[in-house]
């Protein structure tokens, strides 16, 4: 199970700064200009955008305990509200409450080397990690493809300090540069030393590919954090079950097209969540009795094998009743 996430805070907007056309950056920083609590490579932290919408962010920057925190959102037009809401909604002085921070995504300190791939606006908790190697000596790779060079965020930070690097290596891929053709994963991992620790942060289609291309790796030095749940497999149907709360006995029907998290709020029980995107882990509950369907991007694939606890937000089940710990 993931751990509690630290209390919330409140911060205030102190800037906002266009990265690229579709980036933003945010620095947040305590309303009583209090240093914030420590941050860890590969942390983010939820944002509460209204009332009812929560997102989830990386922090960007160096490791430590700062005095603000940054985060970078790209405008998705997929967008579910999040990303629209911050470019269209959020101004300079606005006040949000935030949980955090929390890892998910952790940077080990025992790699002989880390190579790292960023896709898009997936730079944000890759860049930390970069820069957290770098600070303290170790052999890092970074491979960092975007749509173009002015569609690359923080762009001109990371080739300054790839350039005055003793331990580091900058591969940039542009796929206005080489007509189209996306960035390949299987010939870059190629040159990555055996023993190396992986890391992976971009959209889905970018992910999958780099899942394949580890697959020979140990799977505890491959290493990836996704933007959103993985989409129901193609042909997966979302058909209605009953869950149990087993603290009150209670039963609830969840319909196909609504979320256990959904039914559960519905009802006026309490339950923790973030994100509401399978991929911050702050509804993960434990499972009682039941086969859950994993639908999240955050349990790893021996949690979700061992069905110990299923990520309400996203997940449904298997079986036609489930029974989970709330
Ligand atoms: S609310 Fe974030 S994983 Fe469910």
């Amino acid at each position: 199970m993931s751990s509690l996430p630290p209390a919330p805070a409140r911060l205030r907007v102190r800037s906002i700064t266009r990265q690229t056309p579709t980036v933003l950056s945010l620095v947040l920083e305590s309303i009583n200009r209090e240093p914030l609590p420590a941050i860890r490579p590969g942390d983010h932290i939820d944002l509460r955008l209204t009332p009812t919408m929560v997102r989830s962010y990386s922090l960007v920057g160096h490791a430590g305990s700062p005095m603000r925190y940054e985060i970078a959102v790209a405008l998705d037009p997929k967008s579910r509200g999040g990303s629209r809401h911050v470019h269209e909604k959020i101004r300079v002085g606005d006040e949000l409450d935030i949980a955090g921070p929390r890892n998910l995504f952790e940077l080990r300190q025992d790699a002989a080397h880390s190579f790292l791939i960023a896709g898009g606006i997936g730079i944000t908790p890759i860049w930390s990690m970069v820069q957290e190697l770098e600070h303290q000596g170790r052999s890092w790779t970074l491979c960092y493809a975007a749509r173009s060079r002015s569609h690359a965020a923080y762009l001109e930070e990371i080739e300054a300090l790839s350039s005055k690097s003793q331990v580091g290596r900058l591969i940039t891929h542009f796929d206005d540069e080489t007509g189209g053709t996306p960035l390949d994963i299987p010939a870059a991992l190629a040159s990555a030393p055996k023993d190396a620790h992986l890391y992976c942060c971009g959209p889905a289609p970018m992910l999958a590919v780099y899942e394949q291309a580890a697959a020979g790796r140990p799977a505890d030095h491959v290493h990836l954090e996704r933007f959103a749940a993985e989409e129901a497999p193609s042909g997966t149907d979302s058909t209605a079950f009953e869950i149990i709360l087993a603290k009150s006995g209670k039963k609830l029907q969840v319909p196909a097209d609504r979320t256990i998290l959904d039914v559960i709020l519905d009802n006026g029980i309490d339950a923790p969540y973030g994100c509401m995107q399978g991929v911050c882990g702050m509804c993960e509950v434990a499972v009682v009795e039941g086969v859950p369907d994993h639908r999240d991007g955050i349990l790893s694939t021996s949690a979700k094998q061992s069905n110990g606890s299923i990520v309400i937000c996203c997940s449904r089940s298997l079986t036609r009743s489930l029974t989970i710990d709330l």
